[in-house]
C-alpha cells in the first residue's frame, strides 16, 4: 500500500515535470487512473494477443494494466518520445521493448522485430492537443501497424468530446477504422473520460 502510494506521488511529480517541459506532447494534467487503464485494455482480448503496442506510455499507468492482462509470452512494445519517461519505463518494465521514438514510426520498429502487424494498439496520446496533420499520421501508423481484425483503443476527456476538435477526431477515427465503439464514462479519472474502441 505504502509502495503504491509512493509510486503514485513519484509518477505525479514526473508527469508534472514533463507537462512543464513539453506541454503540447504531454497534453494532460495527470496520468490515467487505474480505472481508466482497465477500461482501456478491456475488449482488447489481451489473453490472445501475441504482439501488443502502446503509444505514449508516459509514467506507465496503462502499461501496468497491460502487464496484468497480457500473456507472459506476448511481445509488448512501448513507443514514447519523452526521454525521462523512457528511462523510467525501462527500469519498471524490463520485459517490454521500450522504444524511444514517435509512434508515427511504428512500422519500422515492427519490421525490425520481424512482425507483420500488432494484434492490438493502445494509445494514451493526447490526440485532441495535436495538429490535424499529426493526428492523421499517427492514426495512419496505427492502422497500418495492425493486422486485419486488430484492435485500437484510445481515450478522450468528456469535456473535449463534443467540442469541434473532439468531434472531428471522432469522425477521423470512424473514417480510418471500420468499427468504433464508445465505452461508458470512466468517472474515476481526472478529468473523466471515455474510451474509443476501434477494429481494423
Ligand atoms: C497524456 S500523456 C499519457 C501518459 C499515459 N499513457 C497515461 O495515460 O497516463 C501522453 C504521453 O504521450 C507521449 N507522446 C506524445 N507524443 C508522442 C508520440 N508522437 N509518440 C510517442 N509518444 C508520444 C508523451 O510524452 C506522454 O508521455
Amino acid at each position: 500500500m505504502i509502495h503504491k502510494a509512493r509510486r503514485h506521488v513519484r509518477d505525479q511529480v514526473h508527469f508534472l515535470g514533463a507537462l512543464v517541459d513539453k506541454p503540447r506532447s504531454t497534453g494532460a494534467i495527470a496520468p490515467s487512473s487505474p480505472a481508466l487503464a482497465e477500461e482501456m485494455v478491456a475488449g482488447l482480448d489481451l489473453p490472445h494477443a501475441g504482439m501488443v503496442v502502446e503509444f505514449g506510455p508516459g509514467t506507465g499507468s496503462i502499461t501496468r494494466a497491460i502487464e496484468r492482462h497480457a500473456r507472459p509470452d506476448a511481445t509488448v512494445a512501448l513507443l514514447e518520445i519523452h526521454e525521462g519517461f523512457v528511462a523510467r519505463l525501462r527500469e519498471q518494465f524490463p520485459r517490454f521493448q521500450v522504444i524511444h521514438d514517435s509512434a508515427e514510426h511504428l512500422q519500422t520498429h515492427l519490421q525490425a522485430m520481424g512482425r507483420d502487424g500488432a494484434d492490438c494498439i493502445v494509445s494514451g496520446l493526447p490526440f485532441a492537443a495535436f495538429p490535424q496533420a499529426l493526428q492523421e499520421s499517427l492514426l495512419q501508423a496505427a492502422h497500418a501497424g495492425l493486422r486485419p481484425g486488430g484492435r485500437f483503443a484510445t481515450f478522450t476527456y468528456i469535456h473535449a468530446r463534443h467540442l469541434p476538435l473532439g468531434r472531428r477526431f471522432y469522425e477521423r477515427l470512424c473514417g480510418r477504422f471500420g468499427e468504433v465503439e464508445t465505452s461508458r464514462v470512466v468517472w474515476r479519472n481526472l478529468p473523466p473520460a471515455v474510451v474509443y474502441r476501434c477494429r481494423k
